[in-house]
């Protein structure tokens, strides 16, 4: 059955949805994006969303062209018109389309392109892989040095996850001067007894929002939580290791580089804060 998703200003079936050849996502990546959870009809997180967008967006000197009444209005409108119960709404903003290919920005009057779509995933909040856990290699980190913009490159985490598929794996740590920056569509995190250790923010990596709000948890439930970079050789070597994201919440990591950790399955730590995020996020979902 064909999604109803959203054009600058227009619902449209998904066939008849278009976006021009000149646009500047198309041609250079010039845009930005944000991926916001449903769990039971409801956004998880969306003011944290919201306000990375207008982050993401203030940094490249691209307009927001709609209020947070609008994002949200057209959010809720997505999710009811495809009756999505557990899924995801994408949402992207380009510079626009200037009618033709320049590297100049365009005038900063010309209206930025705006695209959301929804993805259905029932039973996301359960996902099967959550028990078993994820195994992860590491790889070179190549890519450029503003991470914490949400930006549509993403050539290289592509390459990365195929790279992980290649060998056998479900994701790839990405490692720059012998640490970890962070998973190709991921935050990191490591745990040692009740210490969490996590990538502190800098322009080196996205600062999920997802991390946000579990580093929270984590805190406000007694665990100590540093932030600092580490090693793979240290990951290896923990008790345990997770990642974060909007689509997959905290996801256990169980072997690292061909390395098991805590025998090879999720330990106690990831699927504790799992459980809490979940709780404690649907509860505040709107
Ligand atoms: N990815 N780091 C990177 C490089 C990411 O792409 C993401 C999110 C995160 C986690 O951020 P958050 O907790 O706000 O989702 C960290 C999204 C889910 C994606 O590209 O689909």
């Amino acid at each position: 059955m064909s999604r109803t998703v959203y054009v600058n200003g227009d619902y449209l079936p998904e066939e008849e949805a278009k976006v021009s050849i000149f646009d500047r996502a198309f041609l250079m990546a010039d845009g930005v994006y944000e991926v916001t959870s449903v769990l039971g009809g409801k956004l998880i997180d969306f003011d944290g969303h919201l306000k990375r967008l207008q982050r993401s967006l203030d940094e490249l000197e691209i307009r927001n062209p709609l209020t947070q009444d609008e994002w949200l209005a057209i959010h809720r409108t997505l999710v009811a018109e495809n009756g999505i119960t557990d899924g995801l709404v994408y949402l992207q903003v380009t510079r626009g389309a200037p009618g033709d290919r320049d590297f100049a920005f365009p005038p900063a009057d010309l209206p930025p392109t705006v695209v959301l779509f929804t993805q259905n995933k029932p039973g996301l909040a359960a996902s099967p892989q959550a028990k078993v856990g994820i195994k992860v290699i590491s790889i070179d980190d190549i890519r450029w040095g503003r991470r914490d913009i949400k930006t549509v490159q993403l050539l290289y985490p592509s390459m990365g996850k195929m790279m992980a598929k290649k060998a056998g794996c479900d994701d790839a740590w990405l490692v720059e001067d012998g640490a970890v920056t962070e998973g190709t569509s991921n935050n990191a995190y490591i745990v040692k007894g009740n210490k969490i250790i996590t990538r502190q923010l800098s322009n080196d990596i996205l600062h999920g929002i997802t991390r946000a709000a579990v580093l929270r948890f984590a805190r406000e439930a007694q665990m100590e939580v540093e932030e600092r970079p580490f090693t793979i050789a240290e990951a290896q070597e923990a008790d345990e290791a997770f990642v974060t994201s909007a689509s997959t919440f905290v996801m256990p990591v169980v072997e690292i580089d061909g390395v098991k950790l805590g025998g090879g399955v999720p330990g106690k730590i990831a699927p504790r804060l799992r459980e809490i995020y979940l709780d404690e996020m649907m509860k505040a979902a709107i």
